[in-house]
């Protein structure tokens, strides 16, 4: 008969096998090309000692390929859950050293139940990636599981966040998870994702690119917008998971976290004063006002390199997580175009399905004219960000800098499409478009400069400021940029308990 003795040295024996996974050989070439193992990656992004890890014992069942005789404990990825901050997580991580991470259907079956139980108990579930794609040997009951888990991610969006690492390859259909998640986080040199290798690239379209020129960090962070973050290295990239899940409620039910701050609420910043240039045509740094707000002007920026022409991103005031969503005047002007408006669009839906308010400032000149524009379809893409705000009924708070020319003032959280609270500067400027257009339009015959410029001061006069806005009651106050914190935390305080719904609905459609 066997003893306890025996029993539980079994266990302990079969427990550090499958904290081995595929063995010190296998870690050390994932050491070796610049990448941690699925279990460190996960020391390093929770708290210390919190992980709890479940399904440690599952086995694929397999018996193609001679499978039957190579079952590793775990199959392939490390599930369970743990704390960030004090705050509850669920997590899996796939392990590249074992089968290549790649997705079988039991391995498939633990992400599903993770996720479930990230969905039942209202947590973010956080998928750190690293495979070889479908399980080659398990054919299609591998393509089977990744279905499983697209459905689940579709089911799970707007419910918890859904965060996505990729820490080492991510192909083929596999690339839609991550995709179908809310953020998705990137490693500069050692990760990437596409759905067709440069192999395939070469054979159906005779192009010559590199893995990482075709999927790598900087690609999908700056061209495609795939990605919203991208890091030097594996534990850098966990550090930000970290830092963004501070400025999330772990569910929608819940409001946003709440973190003490020494802060003033009411502090003034004589900088702002001379922030905005008087030459409408002249740049400045919106990040400068973003910053000037936020608690320890701390300011958290998302998709930081892609269409920089707006800004997006969280901060606290008074403690309290927003969203912002700014025109950027130092790029393109701040002008609204195809990518600038998608980016702001899916932000602000998190946002809106997150209980997180949403601030917005606004210097735009206008939708960015030309047909590379409108054969791209500029006409819908912008009404991604209408119908974002349309929507949103979290508290929406909004300060006009300078310029709001024509659709793009509607479409930046204006009063008449939802905004709570509307605040503009002084050198806030409201109109169809800027003077100098709007006067080649009305004037075309104008025989000298002179009368031109007598035009154009004319315009300016009546429409290059806010006060006509104001009158109308479409601009609730008009402030002094050095007093902006105090009046958005006015403005929050203001909009705390808002309680607004959309009609009924199976849901809405917005222009995809
Ligand atoms: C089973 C796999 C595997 C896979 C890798 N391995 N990919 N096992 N199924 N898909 C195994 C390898 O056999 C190897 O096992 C170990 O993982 C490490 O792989 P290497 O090739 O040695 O590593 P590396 O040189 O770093 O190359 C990594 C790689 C390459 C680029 C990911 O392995 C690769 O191209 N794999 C196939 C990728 C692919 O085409 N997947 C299918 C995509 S289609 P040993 O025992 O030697 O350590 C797809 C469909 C999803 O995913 C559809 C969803 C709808």
């Amino acid at each position: 008969m066997t003893t306890n003795e025996e029993k539980y040295k079994k266990f302990v024996d079969l427990n550090s096998k499958s904290e081995l996974g595929g063995g010190a050989e296998r870690i050390e070439k994932q050491h070796n090309a610049g990448r941690l193992t699925a279990r460190e990656r996960i020391n390093i992004l929770l708290d210390q000692g919190s992980f709890v890890e479940m399904d440690k014992f599952v086995v694929h069942h397999s018996t193609n390929f001679g499978m039957e005789k190579n079952k590793i404990l775990g199959d392939g990825v490390v599930s369970g859950y743990g704390k960030i901050d004090g705050r509850p997580v669920y997590i899996f991580a796939q392990d590249f050293t074992v089968f290549g991470g790649a997705l079988s259907r039991s391995n498939a079956d633990k992400i599903i139940k993770i996720t479930k139980l990230a969905m039942k108990n209202g947590a973010p579930i956080i998928g750190l990636n690293d495979s070889g794609g479908a399980r080659i040997q398990e054919g299609v009951e591998s393509l089977a599981g990744y279905a499983d888990i697209f459905w689940l991610n579709t089911k799970a969006s707007g419910v918890v966040p859904q965060i996505s690492a990729i820490l080492g390859p991510c192909a083929g259909g596999a690339v839609y998870s991550p995709a179908l998640t809310d953020f998705i986080f990137m490693v500069k040199e050692t990760s990437y994702m596409f759905v067709t290798g440069p192999d395939v690239v070469k054979t159906v379209t005779h192009e010559d690119v590199t893995k990482k020129e075709l999927g790598g960090a900087i690609t999908h962070n700056t061209k495609s917008g795939v990605a919203q973050f991208m890091s030097d290295d594996d534990a850098q990239s966990l550090m930000t998971i970290r830092e963004l899940m501070s400025f999330l409620p772990s569910n929608n039910m819940e409001t946003t976290p709440i973190k003490f701050t020494n802060d003033p609420t009411d502090r003034t910043d004589e900088k702002l004063m001379s922030l905005i240039p008087s030459d409408p045509n002249k740049p400045y740094d919106i990040k400068e006002i973003i910053s000037s707000v936020c608690d320890n002007n701390y300011f958290f920026e998302i998709q930081e390199h892609y269409a920089q022409n707006i800004v997006i991103g969280y901060g606290r005031l008074g403690g309290r997580s927003v969203g912002f969503v700014a025109n950027q005047p130092a790029a393109f002007a701040g002008v609204l175009d195809i990518n600038s408006s998608i980016k702001a669009a899916r932000f602000v839906r998190f946002c809106d399905a997150f209980n997180i308010p949403i601030i917005t400032l606004v210097d735009v000149p206008g939708f960015l004219p030309g047909t590379v524009q409108e054969f791209g379809g500029i006409i819908k893409h912008g009404a991604k960000l209408l119908y974002a705000f349309c929507e949103a009924t979290v508290p929406k708070i909004t300060l006009i800098t300078r310029k709001a020319y024509g659709g793009a003032y509607d479409v930046m959280n204006s009063k008449h499409i939802g905004a709570d609270v509307n605040l503009a500067y002084p050198s806030a400027e409201i109109a169809v478009m800027g003077a100098q257009g709007a006067v080649n339009i009305l004037y075309r015959n104008l025989e000298n400069d002179a009368a031109r410029q007598k035009a154009i001061e004319e315009y300016e006069d009546a429409f290059a400021n806010p006060y006509k806005a104001a009158e109308l009651g479409y601009i609730d106050e008009i402030i002094l940029p050095k007093d902006t914190r105090k009046k958005l935390i006015d403005a929050l305080e203001m909009t705390k308990n808002k309680r607004e719904t959309n009609p009924p609905k199976k849901h809405g459609n917005i222009p995809l």
